[in-house]
């Protein structure tokens, strides 16, 4: 027989971290250089023009809502807040100093028991999902946060938009429109970004057919960590070790020497700066002065200086959402359950084109293991 040699395996290739793999075609969010869109239009148009709930539309529809949409959206959000007296009861039951990332996670997990469409992953059902674990996900926040401290959960006002809620519920008082502000940019920013690790791990869920819950709450147990959302709190872990602007440099030296890592900087993607960061540095000295406590943005600022000039690991949307938080008044272990409310918007659009052109996530591993062991009778091991 004649004909071409069978060619040769080729070597297989194991990319760590999954370095620069491309493993879906995705039309909700883009970051090309420094530059992130949501559906095409700049996050810095977004940030500047928008509310939440008018990014909910975008990204879950694909377009800007028009009015009578955008109405119809709040009301859909509005009316999905109150979360099922089970799911209130089961908070209680929680210990008063669990992480609440832990909370939200077995949370969205138990909101799932109680969605009355949580078997079906039909478009239709999934869409009504999508609003209740939006809006549930802040209530849930809200009232873990208030039931910790022995206060009982708040209602939302349908006077107030998703931001409004947001402190409402936290905090039982209306927020001032700085606070609204604030809150809304902060949802906005955090609302999607292409795939990162959180939204990587809730689309590995849903490719294997499980429902809309389970694959948020396995993004929630993502995003926790403190290589990821969870850098939030620990910046502010950081800033609050500091005290004073005078004190940076012998930290960052310190932190250095140690090879330790310095939360709020670097990123898997954005090598040149990360285009969210200068929204919520605005937010951090306007907020820190409003509130009185100018300090923590002088640190942050001093921070940043010495740790962009000797190495190139520019701040992240992490670093001044920490000091901006704490001038809202945000217990730190609140920052990344607050990152998470925003990212379900992203988490769901992404679930959202998973299911519709679905195939089941399954890497390969390069088995490095023995290759001719045998069973040994546990006598002789
Ligand atoms: N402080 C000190 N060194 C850093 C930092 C940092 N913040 N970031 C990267 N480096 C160093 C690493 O130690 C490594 O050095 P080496 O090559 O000498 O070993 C090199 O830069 C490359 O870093 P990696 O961690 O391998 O790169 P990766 O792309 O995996 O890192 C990451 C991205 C995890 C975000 C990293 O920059 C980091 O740990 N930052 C601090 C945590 C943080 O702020 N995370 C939030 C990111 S934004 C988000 O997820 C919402």
């Amino acid at each position: 027989m004649t004909g071409a040699p069978p060619s040769p395996t080729p070597k297989p290739e194991v990319r760590s971290g999954l370095v620069g793999v491309i493993s879906h075609r995705s039309s909700i969010s883009s970051i090309i250089g420094a530059t992130l869109t949501y559906r095409g239009i700049n996050i810095d148009e977004l940030t500047e023009n928008g509310t939440f709930e008018e990014i909910v539309h975008l990204l879950w529809e694909g377009s800007l809502p028009r009015q009578p949409e955008l109405d119809a959206l709040k009301a859909e959000l509005q009316s999905a807040f109150p979360l099922p007296g089970a799911v209130i009861d089961s908070l209680r039951t929680f210990p008063q100093d669990a992480d609440p990332m832990r909370v939200l996670q077995a949370g969205m997990s138990i909101l799932g028991m109680h969605d009355p469409d949580a078997a079906s992953n039909a478009p239709a059902d999934n869409r009504r999902k999508a609003a209740r674990a939006t809006a549930q996900l802040t209530a849930l926040t809200c009232a873990y946060h208030r039931v910790r401290k022995g206060n009982d959960p708040v209602d939302p006002s349908p006077a107030l938009g998703f931001a409004g809620n947001f402190f409402l519920q936290l905090n039982g008082r209306e927020p001032d429109a700085i606070e609204t502000e604030a809150i809304d940019k902060a949802l906005i920013l955090h609302a999607d970004h292409e795939l990162n690790a959180a939204t990587f791990s809730g689309r590995v869920p849903s490719s294997t057919l499980s429902d809309l819950h389970s694959a948020l709450a396995s993004a929630i147990g993502t995003l926790k960590g403190p290589l990821h959302g969870g850098a939030n709190r620990a910046v502010m872990e950081a800033l609050e070790e500091i005290g004073s602007v005078d004190k940076v440099e012998a930290w960052l030296e310190q932190k250095l020497a140690a090879k330790e890592k310095i939360m709020g900087f670097g990123h898997r993607v954005y090598k040149h700066g990360d285009p969210r960061a200068k929204h919520l540095k605005l937010m951090s000295k306007k907020l820190g002065e409003l509130t009185g406590q100018p300090h923590w943005y002088a640190i942050s600022e001093t921070l940043e200086a010495l740790v962009t000039a000797g190495k190139d690991f520019p701040p992240n949307v992490d670093f001044y959402s920490a000091s901006t938080y704490y001038c809202l008044g945000l217990p730190p272990d609140l920052y990344t359950p607050l990152f998470a409310c925003s990212r379900a918007a992203g988490w769901i659009a992404h679930l959202f084109e998973q299911y519709a052109d679905n195939a089941l996530i399954r890497p390969r591993a390069l088995y490095t293991g023995p290759t001719e062991a045998h069973w040994v009778p546990i006598d002789q091991r």
